[in-house]
């Protein structure tokens, strides 16, 4: 009896010890979990010689919505982008650290970036549909990536990925209008419909509802929540509220530091950092 008690002291402690290792930086809360889709380990950015991240580790969960909140600047947009190596193209950028998805590093080498981008689709913050119809900014995906043989195929993902975006009703006898011809809001409807599409494992959205009215930003919080039944999401948002409404774990960004893990109620009614306090009662950012 008593062994089994030592036993399993040693093996807390031990457990306790490994979590404090894992837990390099100064971020509080829970930064981890047992379920990761994704586990980004130590993560340092530079643009230059200038660094944007500093030290940031972090997992989302299997069908998890982590929020990232944090002041302008901060380096939301910039960890976000790393996650499916958006960042690649900026020449001046140099990343470190570990971005494992499914248990496997996205940075390896041999990571062709065509199919992870297809697994790890992305919703920017600016509408930016391509200089196509409607149907071929939506059936443009499934046809890189040769998901529909015939075109009925082709026709019912996109009529589905339409009306998941809440944009269906809409477009629905102008399919083949150019998608740069629809309002804002539309336009943003229509690059989510884009990018599930291809049904990816993880969305990451960057501020996908900042041009958006209250009735479009509605129905895409409508279909996150939707979404996360199936998916892995992290949403960049600099609205509390929506950052309340969606997300399960919120992630307090400071200066390119991750200060706070937690429940997003939690972060929202009883924050464990001064800064994720100071933040969320409006004393700065
Ligand atoms: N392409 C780039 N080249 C150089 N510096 C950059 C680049 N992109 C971002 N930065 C810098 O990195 C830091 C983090 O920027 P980032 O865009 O990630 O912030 P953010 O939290 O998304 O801000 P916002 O809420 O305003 O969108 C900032 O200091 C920014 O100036
Ligand atoms: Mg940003």
């Amino acid at each position: 009896m008593k062994e089994t008690q030592t036993e399993n002291l040693t093996e807390r402690a031990e457990q306790k010890d490994h979590l404090q290792q894992e837990h390099t930086g100064e971020t509080v809360g829970t930064s981890f979990c047992n379920d990761a889709k994704m586990s980004m380990r130590n993560v340092n950015v530079y643009y230059g010689d200038k660094q944007a991240i500093h030290n940031v580790s972090l997992d989302i969960g299997r069908n998890e919505v982590v929020a990232m909140i944090g002041p302008s600047g901060c380096g939301k947009s910039t960890f976000l982008r790393c996650m499916n190596r958006m960042n690649d193209t900026i020449e001046s950028c140099r990343i470190d650290g570990e971005f494992i998805l499914d248990g496997a590093d996205i940075y390896h080498a041999k990571q062709d970036v065509v199919p992870l981008r297809a697994k790890v689709g992305m919703v920017f913050q600016k509408p930016n549909p391509f200089p196509k119809s409607i149907y071929d900014n939506v059936a443009y995906g499934p046809r890189v990536h040769g998901l529909a043989d015939r075109r009925s195929d082709l026709d019912e993902i996109v009529e589905v990925s339409l009306r998941r975006a809440g944009l269906w009703e809409e477009v629905k006898d102008r399919l083949n209008s150019p998608g740069t011809g629809l309002s804002g809001g539309q336009q943003q409807r229509l690059c989510i419909a884009r990018t599930i599409a291809v049904s990816p494992e993880v969305i990451l959205m960057d501020e996908p509802c900042s041009a958006l009215d209250p009735i479009a930003t509605a129905k895409i919080e409508e279909l996150i929540a939707e979404l996360s039944e199936n998916f892995t999401i992290a949403i960049v948002t600099h609205s509390m509220q929506q950052a309340a409404r969606v997300s399960d774990r919120t992630a307090y960004f400071h200066m390119g530091k991750l200060i706070e893990v937690n429940d997003t109620k939690r972060v929202f009614t009883n924050p464990e950092h001064d800064l994720t306090e100071a933040y969320i009662t409006g004393r700065f950012g």
